[in-house]
């Protein structure tokens, strides 16, 4: 080993695990599902662009069609997002690509990895399919293909 790969246990040098509780408070619903052109973690960009990103699905349980109303394109929305492949045990993390990559813990950092992997992005609206299983076609997102979908709020900011 040189000191810089991941230890069997998947840390990096300067991390630090817990015993994470099992015990859950809150029980979310998935509304849907995200739909990326990305595979792999390390394909996913940091931060998406809302600007120049490319498009991605949010494929709503049509459940929730009658809780689009008011949703029309243009717009910014805030999406919610369950980062279901992020360790959860970590209170020190070396964040890997940064310009400064001292351990910190995941409170101080937008990492994926933290005790709920809630993650957030502001997206452009750029269409919509109605049909039986509602789709929001958005530009912004940085998630992995088949990422949980958590919430949809308009963006005011
Ligand atoms: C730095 S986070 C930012 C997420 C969100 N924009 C935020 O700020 O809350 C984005 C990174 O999380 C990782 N990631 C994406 N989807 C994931 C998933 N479903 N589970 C675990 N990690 C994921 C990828 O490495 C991606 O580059």
């Amino acid at each position: 080993m040189t000191g810089s790969e991941p230890r069997p246990d998947g840390l990096r040098p300067g991390e630090v695990s817990v015993e994470a509780p099992v015990r859950a408070d809150a029980a979310l619903v998935f509304i849907g599902r995200i739909a990326t052109p990305w595979r792999r973690r390390a394909d996913c960009p940091r931060q998406g662009d809302p600007a120049d990103g490319p498009e991605c699905r949010l494929h709503l349980d049509p459940l929730w069609t009658a809780a689009l109303d008011g949703i029309e394109a243009p717009v910014r929305l805030q999406i919610l997002y369950w980062m279901h492949e992020a360790r959860r045990d970590l209170v020190r993390l070396a964040p890997r690509g940064h310009d400064d990559s001292r351990p910190r813990g995941p409170f101080a950092l937008r990492a994926p990895t933290r005790p709920n992997p809630i993650a957030s992005s502001i997206v452009a609206l750029v269409g919509m399919e109605r049909g039986v299983a509602p789709v929001l076609i958005v530009r912004g997102l940085d998630c992995l293909d088949g990422t949980p979908l958590l919430d949809i709020k308009p963006w005011r900011g």
